[in-house]
Formats: structure tokens, sequence, C-alpha cells
């Protein structure tokens, strides 16, 4: 049977990460798996339940028989809770907020790494968006890309789609949340977001998301030509 061609990317949110990895497995007719939906199908759980996110022995106490299942199409975002879809839901404002608190902790971490590995198992191509792909969940990967951005540049993004949404047109204050999230993450015990040591680092501030997807199949193709 041949082996498994894992790509991981990793990185901070405002990257364009999410519609990055998407495109690239698309265009790599490659699996795709989002991480970052799993911590979400977790929190909103724990959020159903009750549980108090600001405790982290009652979520490492109920993450246990949390169940969850995601898409691997590129091209769906599908996301499952006990078979319920919940795919819009866990991009909601509520989940958003918990789930920095929630994927912090390290019975959350271990469960999802463990099922992280075994669903980027199998044939083909594989894309694995997080951000601690490289580092921790696969570092084998045949790939490590880490898409960064400077804050501005992410606080721009990110306002501007807030008003899209409809929400205030505050730059200030989405730069000084985007550095504050910035620290947390970078500094945080389990995981921190930091870049492979093999990954290679491509800069999105100046580039557009189609130019991305291009430079990384190009870098994808590059590397299996290498290896062959
Ligand atoms: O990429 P996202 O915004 O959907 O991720 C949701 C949250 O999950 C975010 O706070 C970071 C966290 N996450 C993580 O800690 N490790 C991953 N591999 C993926 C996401």
């Amino acid at each position: 049977m041949s082996r498994t061609t894992v790509i991981a990317i990793d990185g901070p949110a405002g990257t364009g990460k999410s519609t990055v990895a998407r495109g690239l497995a698309t265009s790599l007719g490659a699996r795709y798996l989002d991480t970052g939906a799993m911590y979400r199908i977790v929190t909103l759980s724990v959020l159903r339940r009750g549980v108090d996110v600001g405790d982290p022995a009652a979520i490492a106490a109920a993450v246990g028989d949390v169940d969850l299942a995601v898409g691997h199409d590129p091209g769906e975002d599908r996301s499952y809770l006990a078979g319920e879809d919940v795919s819009a839901e866990i991009r909601g404002d509520a989940v958003t907020k918990a789930v920095s608190a929630v994927s912090a902790v390290p019975e959350v971490r271990s469960r999802l790494v463990a099922l992280q590995r075994a669903l980027a198992d199998g044939p083909g191509r594989v894309v694995v968006e997080g951000r601690d792909i490289g580092t921790v969940v696969l570092p084998d990967a045949d790939v490590k890309i880490f898409l960064t951005a400077s804050a501005e540049e992410r606080a721009r993004r990110r306002n501007d789609q807030n008003v899209a949404a409809g929400l205030p047109d505050d730059y200030a204050a989405v730069l000084a949340d985007v550095q504050r999230r910035d620290h947390l993450d970078s500094t945080r015990a389990v995981s921190p977001l930091c870049a492979a040591d093999d990954a290679v680092v491509v800069d999105t501030s100046d580039m557009t998301q189609d130019e991305v997807i291009g430079h990384l199949t190009e870098l994808v193709e590059q590397k299996a030509g290498a290896t062959r």
C-alpha cells in the first residue's frame, strides 16, 4: 500500500491559513483535516454541558466522552457532535471566545492529538491544518509550512471581516487583541505556537491567497519530485 504524504500547515489566525490549506488540498487532490474545528467541537460540547470554561479539571473530565467527527473534503466544511451537524455553530462567537481556554487543557490536547494522528493516516495525500502539526502532531510530515503575516496585516484582515459581518470598525482594538493572542499562543505551556525547525516559513502579508496557494503547490510538487 502506498504511504501517506503529509503536508502540515501551521501558523496564527489571520494569515489566510484555512482558505489556503483548503485551496492547496483541492489543488493537490488531497484529503484535508481541520484540527481547529476539532478543538471547536470539544468547546461546543463543554459549553452545552454547562461546564465552567475557567475550570481545567472539569474540562479534562468532560473531554473523554465527546463524540466528534470532521469531514475530509476540502470543498466542504463539515463538523459533527454526536452525529449532529454543528458546522455553523462552532464558528459562532460563544465557541470562538471559549476555545482558547479549552484548547489549553492538556487532556484535551492529548485526546485530540491521538485522534488527529489516526485521521491523518491513510492512502494518498493529506493536508493537515493547525497550530502544532509540524512540531507535535505529525513531526515526520513530508512538507511543513508555517504561514505568517505581520500583526498589522492580520489585524487589518480581521477588522475588514468584522466590518463585512456588520461589526464595528475598530482597527486599534483588533490589533491589540491580535497582539495579546500572539503573546498567549506563543508562551503557553503546552504546544506553544512556533515554527518547526524544518518548516518553510511563508510570509503572506503582501501576497494574495491565490499567490500563496500557487506557491505552496509548487513547494509540495518540488518536494515530491525530490523524494521520488
Ligand atoms: O484555527 P481555528 O481558529 O479554528 O482554531 C480554533 C482554536 O483552536 C484556536 O484558539 C487555536 C486552537 N488550536 C490549537 O490549539 N491547536 C490546533 N492544532 C488547532 C487549533
